[in-house]
C-alpha cells in the first residue's frame, strides 16, 4: 500500500517514535491524524505546521475511546503506550497492572475494532510491541504482559480480518530511553544487544513502510532489536 493519499491514524504521536513515523508518512503524501494524551500543545503545534488532525484521549479511561467512533482510516498504527518499571511483577499493584492493560492492550484492541468496522474496504494495522515479549521479563511487569497480550491479539486479528485488513506488529529493542531517563541509561541496555547499537528511528519508519508495502505480510511480528530478544535479561 502506497501511503500517498491514505488516511493514517497514529496513536501517541505528538512526540518520539510516533511523531517520527507520522512525519515520514506525511512526506510520502499520507493524510495524517495523530492521537495524543498529555502532549496536547505539542500535538497542536505540529498539526498546525503540517495540516494534520488531532484527537486527544486518555486511554486509561475507556469512555474516551468514543472520540474515535467516526474515524475512517486505511492504516492504524498503535504506538501509544505506558511503561512504568517495577522490581518484579509480584510487587506491582493491581491498579498499575490494570492501567497498563487499559492503555497497552484494551485501547489498541478497541481502536482496531472501530477502524475495521468503519472501513470494510480494508487496510493495515500495525501494533507496537517490545522485544520483551519473547522471554520472561519479571522487571517488565504489566508492561511486558500487556504487550504479550497485544502480540496474541495481533495473530488472532490477522487470521480473522484478512483479506480486507492485514494486522502486523513491530517489536523494537532500544530506540529511545524512557522519557524520564537520560540517554546514558541506554548504555547498560545496549550491553545485551548483540549488534551493540540503538535501533534507528529511520529503521522503525522503514519497517512501517515495509509492512504497508508488502501485501503478503499478515500476522507478522517483526523483531527490530539487534538480537536483544535472544538473551535472557540479566545476561
Ligand atoms: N522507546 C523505545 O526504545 C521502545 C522500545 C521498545 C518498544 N517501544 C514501543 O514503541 C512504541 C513507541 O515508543 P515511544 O518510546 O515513542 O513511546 P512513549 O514515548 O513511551 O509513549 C508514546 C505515547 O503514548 C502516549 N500515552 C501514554 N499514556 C497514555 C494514556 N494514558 N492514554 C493515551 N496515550 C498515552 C503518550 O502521549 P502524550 O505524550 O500525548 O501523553 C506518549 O507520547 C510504544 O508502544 C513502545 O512500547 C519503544
Amino acid at each position: 500500500m502506497n501511503p500517498e493519499g491514505k488516511n493514517i491514524l497514529i496513536t501517541g504521536a505528538a512526540r518520539r517514535i510516533g511523531l517520527f513515523i507520522a512525519e515520514t508518512l506525511h512526506r510520502q503524501g499520507a493524510k495524517i491524524t495523530i492521537h495524543c494524551n498529555s502532549s496536547r500543545s505539542e500535538a497542536d503545534r505540529i498539526a498546525e505546521k503540517y495540516g494534520w488532525q488531532v484527537i486527544q484521549a486518555d486511554f486509561s479511561r475507556p469512555e474516551e475511546l468514543e472520540k474515535f467512533n467516526h474515524i475512517v482510516c486505511d492504516v492504524l498504527i498503535n504506538c501509544a503506550s505506558i511503561f512504568r518499571p517495577v522490581s518484579s511483577l509480584a510487587v506491582e499493584s493491581e491498579e498499575s497492572i490494570r492501567e497498563h492493560f487499559e492503555v497497552n492492550f484494551f485501547s489498541p484492541l478497541r481502536l482496531i475494532k472501530k477502524v475495521i468496522a468503519a472501513n470494510p474496504a480494508g487496510g493495515v494495522i500495525i501494533n507496537f510491541l517490545d522485544q520483551e515479549i519473547f522471554l520472561p521479563c519479571p522487571a517488565g511487569g504489566a508492561y511486558s504482559l500487556s504487550k504479550r497480550a497485544l502480540a496474541g491479539a495481533t495473530l488472532e486479528l490477522a487470521r480473522e480480518n484478512a483479506p480486507a485488513w492485514r494486522t502486523c506488529a513491530i517489536a523494537p529493542g532500544p530506540v529511545l530511553p524512557p522519557p524520564h531517563l537520560p540517554d546514558s541509561k541506554m548504555e547498560k541496555v545496549l550491553r545485551r544487544v548483540p549488534t551493540g547499537r540503538k535501533i534507528g528511528l529511520d529503521e522503525i519508519a522503514g519497517t512501517v513502510l515495509y509492512i504497508m508495502n508488502t501485501p503478503s505480510l499478515n500476522g507478522a511480528i517483526i523483531t527490530l532489536d539487534g538480537g536483544e530478544h535472544l538473551y535472557p535479561v540479566g545476561m
